[in-house]
């Protein structure tokens, strides 16, 4: 799949298909990840990759997240249809059949903290798009981080910060596409 393709194609998704992807194309997927650039090349962010027991354990402890999730969503003014669907989706992470949490090393300052977090930004979006050049579907998410805590002791990390998880598996259902805000570009000396 062509580059630009892979990138616009890429979407969240939120239902999946039980099968679980080979360990080889999951290899490729972590692979890609890894060789995203990172910050004087520290490369300070470990992946962890689970399924079966294991998977079922951590999305169990994900889905507690809702309890800090729902409120956050009412704040926000997200209609209880929205609600529900974030309900659903954590319960069982759209049942897709392993899920990726990605941790990286915490800074020893504020700006140590950013080269890192945006290293591993760099790794989850390298794993976002192999996965779809695989024809996997994922989706970031943060809003597990609520149990930052709890996460990273079921990851044996508790040294660490949590970035990110994201399930993975190939799709059930063609996501929407949610539309893109108008652009904040500016060329100049052009
Ligand atoms: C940093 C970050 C955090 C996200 N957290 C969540 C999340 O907790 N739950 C979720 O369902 N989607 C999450 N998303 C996915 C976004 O909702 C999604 O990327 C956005 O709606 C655009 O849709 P698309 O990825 O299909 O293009 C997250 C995305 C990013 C980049």
């Amino acid at each position: 799949m062509d580059l630009y393709e892979t990138i616009h194609h890429r979407r969240s998704h939120r239902f999946y298909q039980p099968d679980l992807p080979s360990r080889e194309v999951l290899e490729r997927v972590i692979d890609a990840g890894l060789w995203a650039p990172s910050g004087m090349n520290l490369q300070a962010w470990e992946i962890t990759v689970m399924a079966g027991k294991v998977r079922d354990e951590f999305v169990e402890l994900v889905g507690q997240a809702t309890k800090f999730l729902i409120p956050e969503l009412q704040k926000a003014g997200v209609p209880e249809k929205g609600q529900d669907m974030v309900m659903k989706f954590f319960k069982n992470l759209g049942g897709a059949p392993a899920v990726i949490a990605v941790t990286i090393t915490k800074g020893r300052d504020a700006n140590e903290t950013m080269v890192n977090i945006q290293s591993g930004a760099a790794l989850m979006q390298n794993l976002l798009l192999a996965a779809e050049a695989e024809g996997l579907g994922t989706c970031w998410m943060t809003g597990a981080n609520f149990l930052e805590d709890a996460i990273l002791k079921f990851l044996g990390k508790t040294d660490k910060q949590l970035l990110a998880i994201s399930p993975i598996g190939y799709s059930a259902k063609e996501p929407p596409v949610p539309p893109r805000k108008g652009r904040e570009v500016r060329w100049l000396g052009f």
